[in-house]
């Protein structure tokens, strides 16, 4: 878990305390996914269910030297395949409204801007919510 932790704090913009992934681990560990390489953690998506057809994706992060490789999407279709093959209707996310990369990384795999929320992040920035709907 301190690998999670770790890449978490070079690779997300926002401070999560370190119990929070343990949390998420032991609430949610169907969403709990990690991408290794040479035994080494270098990507993990963690997402919980919010309600019986709902779940959201709270963090998704690739090693900065490791992006670009397809890394990111494997982790994505792993949590998306897991969610549906437990009757999950819809994916939400929040992603800042300036990250441009992961909102076109997101659009890609089928989620769409439905909203806008202000103030959303620790820094005062906006985020988008983004949907998929199965
Ligand atoms: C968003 C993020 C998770 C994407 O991870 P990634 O592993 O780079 O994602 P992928 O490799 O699947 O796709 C990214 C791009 O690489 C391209 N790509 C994938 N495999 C490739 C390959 N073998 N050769 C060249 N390009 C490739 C994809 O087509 C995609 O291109 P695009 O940006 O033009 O759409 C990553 O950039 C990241 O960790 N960002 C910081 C944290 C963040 O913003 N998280 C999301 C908000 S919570």
């Amino acid at each position: 878990m301190f690998s999670v932790v770790k890449l978490a704090s070079e690779t997300l913009t926002e401070n999560y305390s370190p119990n929070l992934f343990n949390h998420f681990y032991e609430t949610s560990p169907e969403g709990f996914w990690v991408a290794e390489k040479l035994q080494k953690i270098i990507g993990f998506i963690v997402g919980i269910k919010t309600n019986n057809d709902t779940s959201r994706i709270v963090m998704l992060a690739i090693s900065d030297k490791q992006r670009k490789q397809g890394l990111g999407a494997a982790l994505l279709k792993n949590f998306i395949r897991e969610m549906t093959s437990q009757n999950i209707k819809q994916i939400e996310l929040e992603v800042k409204t300036d990250n441009k990369k992961a909102i076109n990384f997101y659009n890609k795999h089928g989620f769409n801007i439905i909203d806008t929320i202000q103030r959303f992040y620790q820094n005062g920035e906006d985020a988008y919510i983004m949907r998929q709907v199965f």
